[in-house]
């Protein structure tokens, strides 16, 4: 039985091609984003007592606590990324699930839950950052 030599490279130019064309559609997605000015794909929110109203439904209207704990004096107990990081990833085995809000989202949300400052958590990291020199 002779193995016919072509398939190899023809199995290969079938894939560039698969490429090429999944690469075209990721590139015009990525076209209509940048022509939007929307390059996260979803826009942001910046206003963190906006997006604790994900938060509400388990940790209370205030977030003075519920069927989970007051998220009110968080400050006491995490640092921001401690807190930053259990928005993301949530707590094993527990109801507290990671992604309910957006990675910039939970960045900003933190920042206002331990220290209760509203502004942008990444704009007061540069602010730092420019004091510092
Ligand atoms: C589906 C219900 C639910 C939602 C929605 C939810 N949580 Fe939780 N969360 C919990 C539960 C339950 C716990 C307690 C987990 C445990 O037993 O340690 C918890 C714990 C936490 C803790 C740790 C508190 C502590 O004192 O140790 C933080 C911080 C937290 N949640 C933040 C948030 C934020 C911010 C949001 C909104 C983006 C949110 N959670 C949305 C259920 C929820």
């Amino acid at each position: 039985m002779k193995r016919n030599p072509v398939i190899p490279f023809a199995l290969i130019a079938v894939l560039g091609i698969l490429a090429m064309i999944v690469l075209s559609v990721v590139g015009l997605n990525e076209q209509d984003k940048i022509a939007n000015g929307d390059q996260e794909g979803d826009t942001v929110n910046t206003d963190p007592e906006a997006i604790a109203q994900s938060c509400i439904g388990c940790h209370g209207g205030d977030l003075e606590g519920a069927s989970a704990p007051s998220l009110q004096d968080l400050g006491s107990k995490y640092s921001v990324e401690e807190v930053e990081d259990i928005i993301n990833n949530g707590i094993e085995g527990t109801a507290m699930q990671g992604g309910i809000v957006p990675s910039e989202e939970a960045a900003i949300l933190a920042e206002w839950l331990v220290t209760g400052e509203t502004g942008d958590a990444a704009e007061a990291e540069e602010s730092t950052e420019e004091e510092a020199h």
